[in-house]
């Protein structure tokens, strides 16, 4: 029997996905152990009150928990995004034209398939550049991409956001897009927002646009009940971190003796996502040449996740010369997906 047209052309695009694939690697992997890897903690745990960075979250188990997050029926944050997303991907991709994808923080890409889907449709080229800081996570869910869309090219960059944004080519096709979903813009302070938004801004060209996936403020309950959900897996995703800890810098964290606490502070419209330590201890990190001591009940801050109003939102985006051109959410008016275009700043 002769080999089937469809399995042919499978094997073809599976021969080119080497061609399609480059893969550029920002930081060295020994960069990340190296001497000063570890200062972000020692401050953290050093400071009144504690925190830490929430990068740590995210080991191989750290991910794998994110994605059952993603997943859980409390966690109403994925599943909003992804209808808007069905909704709404046909108009993006008549709006931006043919257009390249640059995905902030990219994970497995679910998302991103919705949206090469419709330049697909449109029979637009079709070229991505997801961007994350774990390369093996970059690169097999590139090869998946690239093994079910015969034409996409990739070009990953594994790195931070920083990095790879200062490391951005022009465009090879007539316009770009960064792509920021899943509301990780909520995870940074207003600080450090104001810092991401000028490096995006000096990484695009007048014209090109942002597609940002905002979080919107809601009842508390519903909110509350999202970081905390009934399977505990959320809590044992903060938890993990310290986990993570341990093995990476020699820790003797005992993850008994610390429960997660997550919730909405209505003055700052935030989630505060904290472990507190059950009793009073002393631990160590020991190739940091640390120890800590927390009295019973103290907490460390692990992250926060702001929760926007669309109108404000789109004024502070103005602001910075990113203008909305549509603006999308659901029926419940849970989440905002915002495309906007870089314009030329008409301050004097
Ligand atoms: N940006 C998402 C959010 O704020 C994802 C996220 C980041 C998250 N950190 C988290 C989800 C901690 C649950 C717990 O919801």
């Amino acid at each position: 029997m002769s080999i089937s047209k469809a399995a042919s052309s499978k094997l073809t695009s599976q021969n080119t996905i080497e061609k399609r694939l480059q893969i550029q690697r920002l930081q060295e992997p020994t960069l990340i152990v190296s001497p000063s890897a570890g200062s972000d903690v020692v401050k953290g745990l050093t400071q009144t009150p504690k925190s830490l960075p929430p990068r740590y979250f995210y080991d191989d188990h750290g991910s794998e928990l994110f994605e059952q997050i993603c997943e859980l029926s409390e966690y109403y944050v994925t599943r909003t995004e992804t209808a808007i997303l069905q909704q709404c991907a046909g108009e993006i991709a008549l709006i931006t034209d043919h257009c390249e994808l640059v995905e902030l923080g990219s994970g497995s890409s679910t998302k991103t398939r919705i949206l090469l889907d419709a330049y697909n449709e449109l029979s637009y080229p079709l070229r991505y550049l997801p961007i994350d800081v774990s390369a093996g996570m970059l690169e097999s869910s590139a090869r998946q991409l690239l093994a079910d869309y015969p034409s996409l090219q990739v070009h990953a960059l594994a790195g931070t956001y920083e990095l790879a944004l200062a490391e951005l080519k022009p465009a090879k096709l007539p316009n770009r897009m960064i792509c920021f979903i899943g509301s990780s813009l909520g995870n940074m302070n207003s600080q450090e927002c104001d810092v991401f938004f000028s490096q995006i801004t000096d990484a695009l060209e007048i014209g090109e646009y942002v597609l940002l996936g905002v979080d919107l403020q809601k009842p508390k309950h519903l909110l509350e009940a999202a970081y905390n959900d009934s399977q505990g897996v959320t809590a044992a995703f903060n938890l993990n971190m310290l986990e993570h800890l341990n093995r990476q810098f020699e820790g003797n964290f005992d993850t008994t003796q610390f429960e997660h606490w997550a919730f909405y502070n209505e003055t700052k419209n935030q989630i505060e996502m904290h472990l507190r330590s059950l009793r009073s201890q002393t631990i160590q990190l020991r190739t940091l040449n640390l120890t800590v001591h927390f009295e019973a009940g103290e907490t460390i801050l692990t992250e926060i996740s702001r929760k926007f109003d669309l109108n404000s939102i789109q004024q502070a985006l103005k602001a910075k010369s990113l203008v909305p051109q549509k603006v999308w959410t659901d029926p419940n008016q849970w989440f905002g997906l915002l495309l906007c275009q870089l314009q030329a700043s008409t301050a004097v």
